[in-house]
């Protein structure tokens, strides 16, 4: 599915029937990065969605916030807005909207207390009249396609996405992602993707699924039994962000070839790369960590030795870890380990 294939399956019932499932890269706060999100597109990705951005925050211009919000060369450019108040939720819209989003998502599903607290963020599924007051002011501010990230319910007693889902729809959004756990799951157990299909069965909206996609085998059995329209992935695509565009070959009836080492240490060099660019040497490397670490996994078990992959994630020298990442792609003895456990779900 192409970059406007997903809006236009946002748009409208004719739109969804023209493509084959997408393929979603998930918002991750402080992973999602643009150039995370540039690659995963590069790959094939049907569309990225930006990290949570504070809407408050976004809406009194805090730089970090409209880094977050950034979205050079992404397309579709969606930004995840999380917040608790109709003013600054709208107002936030209309930013992220003014500087180039294609579309808006609100966060209902985050589960962290930080954001429960403030009750947004999956808190919201506690009461659903405060859900709806948001969600109506940002559709009202802005004329993009407007969609909301949901998990099952606050607890197994509440599995009150289908009611969500129908009230956004009456509101005029147009997408639903429902992670399938409850809030008071946290990360706990396995997705339950069949329980998503109450959310199918209630609108007319397009449903993402989400929650434990980690290749093409397993986006087809969540896709089997939800019912859902495409299949969003998270932790599965850090340090892979090639994965996502793969299952989206895959769902569309592409057969592909398995990535090159040379490919995916090129990808994981420019999204290093980019982070030093993006955030300035002392941040970027800071960031950066968690995709090296990541990307030295992706590489293969054996691909680095101890010391050097303790070195890796904790130079502070761009140079030093550029060539550690080129060492744990290139290598001889980690691409033996590497290649042996290359599956379809690795290609792009
Ligand atoms: C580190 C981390 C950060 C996350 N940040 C966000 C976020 O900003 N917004 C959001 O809606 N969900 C967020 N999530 C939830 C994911 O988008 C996704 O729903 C969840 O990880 C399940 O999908 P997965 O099994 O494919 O990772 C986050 C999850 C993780 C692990």
């Amino acid at each position: 599915m192409s970059p406007d294939h997903y809006l236009s399956a946002l748009r409208s019932e004719e739109g969804r029937r023209a493509g084959p499932p997408p393929a979603l890269l998930a918002p991750l706060s402080g992973v999602t990065d643009l150039h995370m999100r540039r690659i995963a597109q590069a790959f094939g990705a049907s569309a990225v969605v930006s990290e949570m951005v504070a809407a408050a925050e976004l809406a009194r211009g805090d730089a970090e916030s409209q880094v977050r919000a950034e979205g050079q060369g992404v397309s579709p450019h969606v930004v995840q807005l999380a917040g608790c108040a109709e003013a600054p939720m709208a107002e936030a819209a209309r930013i992220a909207v003014a500087n180039g989003a294609d579309a808006i998502d609100i966060n209902m599903g985050c589960p962290a207390k930080t954001v429960t607290g403030g009750a947004a963020g999956s808190a919201l599924m506690r009461d659903l009249d405060h859900a709806a007051r948001l969600l109506a002011a940002v559709r009202d501010a802005v004329a993009v396609p407007v969609t909301v990230k949901m998990r099952l319910g606050w607890d197994h007693a509440s599995l009150n996405a289908p009611e969500l889902a129908r009230r956004a729809e009456a509101l005029g959004l147009n997408g639903i992602t429902v992670h399938g756990r409850t809030r008071q799951q946290f990360y706990k157990g396995n997705a339950d993707w069949s329980a998503i299909r109450a959310v199918v069965e209630a609108t007319r909206l397009p449903v993402i699924a989400n929650g434990d996609v980690t290749g093409l085998e397993e986006a087809r059995a969540c896709l089997t039994a939800s019912g859902a329209a495409g299949v969003m992935v998270g932790r599965a695509a850090v340090g892979r962000p090639w994965l996502v565009g793969a299952i989206a070959a895959g769902l569309a009836g592409r057969t592909v070839a398995p990535l090159s080492a040379g490919a995916r240490a090129a990808a994981a060099t420019e999204h290093y790369e980019g982070l030093i660019a993006l955030y300035g040497p002392a941040m970027g490397v800071r960031h950066a960590r968690k995709h090296l670490a990541a990307y030295a996994d992706a590489a293969g078990p054996g691909a680095l030795n101890p010391a050097d992959r303790r070195r890796l994630v904790t130079t502070s020298e761009p140079a030093e870890a550029l060539t550690l990442l080129q060492k744990a792609f290139l290598d001889p003895a980690g691409l033996e380990e590497a290649s042996a456990g290359t599956t379809i779900d690795e290609a792009a």
